[in-house]
């Protein structure tokens, strides 16, 4: 038994006009210490995901259906009571843009001592007190400073009092929602690396949510790929990145620049994620998928399992684990014309005043140095 399953997960949002379905079936496990990510499009519930498994969505917002059992006891059935106890002693949450949040008027100290104080009554303020001072240290930043106001700290240092924050009640999973994204470059690498070091020596379970797959690679076991409110694959980082089986997956990964391979371009994503109001028949990701035929707009993919764990949802997957190519499949007209998009042919035009810059059949650019130079 995993430390977290989430089954069928369904949630919905109220809104004056009707009702959108924000996450739709979705399912994946995060064992003991190990460190999952969410990765996704702008959209595509994986915020909505979160805050259903803390079971704090807003007001508009419910559980329509599934499960998330945490140790074997679903979070989803369990009274307010119980429930209030568990959330952040047992799981917690870094909030997306919670850097933000902190109160400008009240002492950072101050401010990550208040949920030890809620949760553990028996503590006396000087030893909630002495326990942010470890949790500072325990971050990287001085304990001297827990007399600070947030303004006194950098994004990063605000970060850094977040996760001390997430980790005041000891909890065994953390979610962090984006916590690197508003950082510089530099403050993001420091910021993984001690999430990293968190979990190792704590023995943290982790969910770590980006839109950046880059940022996956560098800190997870697993991933999970969402899209428009259900998980398109699911898989070790390793199997992810040597074989993504879901076009859309393979998309992302072609989406973040290789600083490893200058010569080869990122590409993008065309078109957007759709409106989950409204969402598109089918599999939902066939009016931008170059490999869509007639049955992805009937009939949504039922999901298969290849090699363990290796998760997909898609009909261009034969049974043999292999995805075809778009020249092999019966394509929808829209398929046939997103792959006469693809931007390994529109790389010439998009260069052509650049200088000669010639393009490879596989996407890389010929004639061009690492300086951008011909
Ligand atoms: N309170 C709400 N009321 C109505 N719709 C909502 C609400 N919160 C989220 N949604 C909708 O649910 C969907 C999923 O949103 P969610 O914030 O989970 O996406 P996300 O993957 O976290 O995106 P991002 O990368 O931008 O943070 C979106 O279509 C969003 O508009
Ligand atoms: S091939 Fe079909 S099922 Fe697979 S991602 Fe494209 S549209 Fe969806
Ligand atoms: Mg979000």
């Amino acid at each position: 038994m995993a430390l977290l399953e989430i089954r069928d997960l369904v949630v919905e949002f109220d809104l004056p006009g009707g009702r959108v379905r924000a996450v739709d079936g979705v399912t994946f496990d995060v064992g003991t210490a190990e460190a999952v990510g969410l990765v996704g499009e702008s959209g595509c519930g994986k915020t909505t995901t979160a805050l259903a498994i803390m079971r704090l969505l807003p007001e508009n917002g419910r559980i329509a259906a599934g499960s998330v059992l945490f140790d074997g006891e679903d979070l989803v059935a369990m009274k307010r009571g119980p429930l209030r106890r568990r959330r952040w002693s047992d799981l917690s949450i870094i909030f997306q843009g919670a850097m933000n949040a902190l109160n400008p008027v009240r002492r950072v100290g101050d401010q990550v001592a208040e949920p030890i104080l809620l949760h553990e009554p028996s503590v006396t303020r000087k030893g909630a007190w002495r326990r942010v001072g470890e949790l500072f240290e325990l971050v990287g930043i001085n304990r001297d400073r827990r007399r600070d106001y947030p303004h006194q700290f950098s994004g990063g240092m605000r970060q850094r009092v977040m996760i001390a924050m997430a980790l005041a009640i000891r909890p065994r999973l953390v979610i962090g929602d984006e916590p690197t994204t508003a950082l510089d470059v530099m403050v993001q690498a420091q910021i993984l690396e001690l999430l990293e070091r968190l979990r190792a020596e704590l023995g943290l379970a982790m969910i770590l949510i980006t839109h950046d797959l880059s940022v996956i690679s560098e800190t997870c076991d697993r991933a999970v790929v969402m899209y428009a409110g259900q998980v398109a694959e699911t898989g070790t980082v390793g199997e992810l990145y040597r074989r993504p089986l879901h076009p859309y997956t393979e998309r992302l990964m072609r989406s973040v620049p290789d600083i490893g391979n200058v010569r080869r371009l990122p590409a993008g994503i065309p078109g957007h994620p759709p409106s989950l109001v409204r969402p598109p028949s089918g599999c939902r990701f066939h009016p931008r998928c170059d490999h869509a035929m007639e049955v992805c707009r009937r009939t949504f993919p039922a999901e298969r399992t290849f090699d363990p764990g290796h998760r997909v949802a898609c009909h261009a997957v034969g049974d043999d684990g292999r995805t075809r190519a778009p020249s092999e499949l019966p394509l929808l007209p829209s398929a046939r014309a997103l792959a006469d998009l693809d931007p390994r042919r529109e790389m010439p035009t998009l260069l052509d005043g650049a200088g000669a810059a010639l393009v490879g059949v596989d996407g890389e650019i010929e004639g061009i140095t690492a300086e951008g130079r011909p």
